[in-house]
């Protein structure tokens, strides 16, 4: 096999917790996974990204692992997860862990050892990341946790802090220590043996610490950003470098590192052919706010990019990498809101057509597009109306903080998180117009979105307009036409408020993709109508007639020119 096979897949995100329960107890589990991979398989994706399946207490919905070599008991079995393994292998689909190394749960035996006092012969005594209190008693440095909250942690047993970058009950590893990296490889070998495919490796740009951990700026908030000192830190690279000899190597796996705060400079270290570290990394830059207008409460209040700031933000991407490493290409995780609520329009009027005109953008771009579960039916934000609707860690923390400590009202925070909160993402999968979207025959523990009547599965495979059917043709361009897995970026009318047209350019062929972001009709700027008559066929469009002269709302047009691209 072609050790860069990954370069012409794409990839599903699976949240097995949302996806499909196979046993009424209202959280879906590896027993749904294996019921709906045929539908996967139609399709046509090749590689399943597994939101983590291990053993956990959950307090981040699985990334806080407390063994990576145990299945969670509410997804089922080892056994089970081995059936679904062959069977998806059966199908033609592979499987790509999602692995949490950055810091476990604080219910990891590991954790339980180290926080042991007394012994200080415990070989688990620093395996994680302890510190003295300040003389005051206080935490041992300003960083504030992702969560909400100090990084630190006191225990009284050890007398010390713990750092944790997210929720107290993930604490950070110590990387630093030798004997860390070795469970850590040995664990990834023992996962490769059982055959996984690859991995998606959480936070991993956050594994290193600069030694002493210095305070960080105070940016207005309760806590300093600690960011600049663990955020690619100085053997970030080398702990890598490490991974891939003793793991990645010895097979022909998909890795794919998440790394807040990575630029495209950083990318070219993580990803370079040369560099022998991952095939690609998600970088979180167009998923972020306007860099020129920060939210006073980050992500929370964060205004939106322009349009040409966003192009300008994904072009860099393209062409930042171009012969120089990999993209991964996405809108949605099980972070982010709905890309159609974001981004489209999901209004009934325009959301499917929106869904398909964004999923055209993306997936005609340059890299390894992603696919996270109910974005191929164009599924939208759960809008939760109350607080007791919500379930994630980080939305409950922060409305704590900006309610209780910051001075915001409970409305205006709930307008935060109706509009940026995780859980918008995380509503159950909306397979049939039967109760509970045929997700659960009991009670789901997220709310089912009401609109699951309109937009689900089933009847989305049936209607050969739908966004499903749509999505199965953008994966089969990128399965039969070499222009869009190797072609050139180019980004052209990098000012128009309203387009985003770019070209993509291999050998003699040049496709032309023009997407409309707004609900008006527009005419075609000259240049491109130029460049559209006479002679191109279209590749793909969201409308069913052509017409060349406007553009129509929400509109993605893909034109392949023949005999202009370059030789080579
Ligand atoms: C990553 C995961 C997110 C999780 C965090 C801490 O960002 O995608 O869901 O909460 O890491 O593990
Ligand atoms: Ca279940």
């Amino acid at each position: 096999m072609k050790r860069d096979w990954w370069k012409k897949a794409v990839v599903y995100q699976i949240y097995p917790r949302s996806f499909m329960d196979s046993n009424g107890d209202g959280i879906g589990d590896i027993g749904g996974i294996i019921e709906k991979l045929e539908y996967l398989q139609d399709l046509g994706i090749d590689v399943i990204w597994l939101s983590p399946v291990y053993r956990s207490p959950n307090v981040d919905n699985g990334y806080d692992i407390s063994d990576y070599q145990a299945i969670m008991e509410d997804f089922g079995t080892m056994e089970e997860f081995e059936r679904m393994l062959e069977k998806a292998h059966g199908l033609g689909i592979k499987i790509m862990m999602d692995l949490a190394v950055n810091h476990t749960s604080d219910e990891h035996p590991w954790f339980i050892e180290s926080q042991k006092s007394g012994n200080p012969g415990n070989p688990y005594r620093d395996y994680y990341i302890w510190r003295d209190p300040k003389e005051d008693g206080g935490a041992p440095n300003n960083w504030g946790s992702s969560f909400g909250g100090s990084a630190w942690t006191y225990h009284e047993g050890r007398g010390q802090y713990y750092l944790h970058l997210f929720a107290s009950g993930q604490p950070d590893l110590n990387w630093e220590n030798p004997a860390v990296r070795g469970e850590v490889f040995q664990m990834m070998n023992w996962w490769c043996e059982k055959g996984v495919d690859g991995f998606r490796l959480d936070v991993i740009s956050m594994i290193s610490k600069v030694p002493g951990l210095p305070d960080g700026k105070m940016n207005g908030g309760l806590y300093g950003d600690g960011g600049p000192f663990y955020i690619n830190g100085p053997r970030v690279h080398e702990y890598l470098q490490k991974m891939n000899e003793q793991v990645f190597s010895g097979y022909p796996l998909i890795t794919v590192g998440e790394t807040p705060g990575a630029s495209v400079e950083d990318a070219v270290r993580y990803t370079g052919e040369n560099a022998h570290e991952l095939n690609m990394i998600f970088q979180f830059e167009h998923m972020e706010g306007d860099p020129d207008h920060p939210g006073k409460y980050g992500k929370w209040d964060a205004k939106e990019m322009s349009l040409p700031q966003w192009k300008r933000c994904l072009s860099k991407w393209q062409t930042g990498l171009e012969g120089k490493g990999w993209n991964s290409l996405y809108l949605s995780n099980h972070d982010r809101p709905r890309p159609v609520s974001r981004f489209g329009n999901d209004s009934p009027g325009y959301r499917a057509c929106s869904a398909k005109m964004l999923a055209t953008c993306l997936h005609m771009m340059k890299g390894t597009p992603y696919i996270y579960q109910g974005e191929e039916l164009g599924m939208t934000n759960a809008y939760f109306e109350k607080l007791e609707d919500y379930r994630d860690v980080e939305t409950l923390n922060a409305f704590e903080e900006l309610t209780n400590k910051r001075g915001e009202t409970p409305e205006t925070v709930l307008g935060y998180l109706k509009r940026i909160g995780r859980d918008n993402a995380r509503t159950p999968m909306q397979w049939d117009n039967s109760s509970n979207a045929g997700f659960t025959t009991g009670t789901p523990w997220i709310g089912v979105n009401p609109n699951f009547t309109e937009i689900n599965a089933r009847q989305q495979r049936e209607d050969p307009d739908s966004v499903f059917q749509y999505y199965k043709r953008l994966i089969h361009l990128r399965h039969t036409m070499d222009v869009v897995v190797h072609g050139r970026y180019e980004l052209l009318e990098p000012e128009d408020e309203n387009l985003f047209v770019y070209s993509r350019t291999w050998k003699d062929e040049k496709l032309l993709v023009i997407c409309n972001f707004t609900k008006r009709e527009l005419p075609v700027p000259q240049q491109l109508s130029d460049r559209i008559f006479p002679d191109t066929d279209v590749v793909i469009s969201n409308y069913l007639t052509r017409q060349d002269d406007r553009i129509r709302p929400y509109e993605a047009t893909v034109y392949l020119i023949k005999g202009t691209g370059e030789q080579g």
